[in-house]
């Protein structure tokens, strides 16, 4: 299995996560997001088919967002600098598995993965977080591989703001 970029070759009709909303993103908007800057997707692909996809945008987590006692913790991991108002991060803005290969570990395998992607890819900008608005049903999913909560509540009933720190790599 392969993590690729998403390129308008790869054909993704029939990729079904169980969730319209997924789905829809991956034929109807991925590529339109890639256009405008919004969002790069990539794709987790088994001789030609797709596995799962996930897509990573700029993002941070600010102070004026998160409980007293999340962004104490987040500060003493910076005991040595000046501290921010935010920290640098990258968003997961959508993370999917096909139906067809759930509960076999290719999720967090696919984490993994991506992990390492942007801890390799050391590029011209620096960032030390990864966030995720995680559905409700999955964050026992993001739990298990490493993600917290950053707030105690958050605004929409649907998904919970969670966090990972790239050096607990
Ligand atoms: C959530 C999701 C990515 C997990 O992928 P996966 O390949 O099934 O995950 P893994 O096999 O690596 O891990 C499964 C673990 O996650 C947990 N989990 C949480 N939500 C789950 C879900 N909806 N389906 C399956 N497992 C889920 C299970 O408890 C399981 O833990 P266990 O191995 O200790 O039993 C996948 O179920 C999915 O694509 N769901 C629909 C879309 C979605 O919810 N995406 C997240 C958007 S924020």
């Amino acid at each position: 299995m392969n993590v690729i970029p998403f390129t308008p070759e790869i054909s993704v009709a029939g990729f079904d996560c169980g969730d319209s909303d997924l789905n829809e993103f991956l034929l109807e908007d991925a590529m339109h997001f890639y256009e405008k800057r919004i969002a790069n997707t990539f794709i987790l692909e088994d001789e030609g088919k797709v596995v799962a996809y996930f897509c990573l945008l700029n993002d941070k987590v600010s102070r004026l967002e998160i409980t007293n006692k999340r962004w104490k913790e987040i500060k003493d991991s910076f005991p040595d600098g000046k501290h921010f108002r935010s920290y640098p991060s990258i968003k997961i803005g959508r993370f999917a598995v096909s139906s067809d290969y759930r509960g076999r570990n290719i999720g967090s395998l696919l984490m993994d993965l991506l992990k390492d992607q942007l801890f390799e890819e050391q590029s011209s900008s620096a960032f030390r977080f990864i966030t995720v608005d995680a559905y409700i049903s999955a964050i026992s999913f993001y739990e298990k591989n490493g993600f917290k909560l950053l707030k105690e509540k958050d605004e929409n009933e649907y998904t919970r703001l969670m966090f990972f720190d790239m050096l607990d790599i």
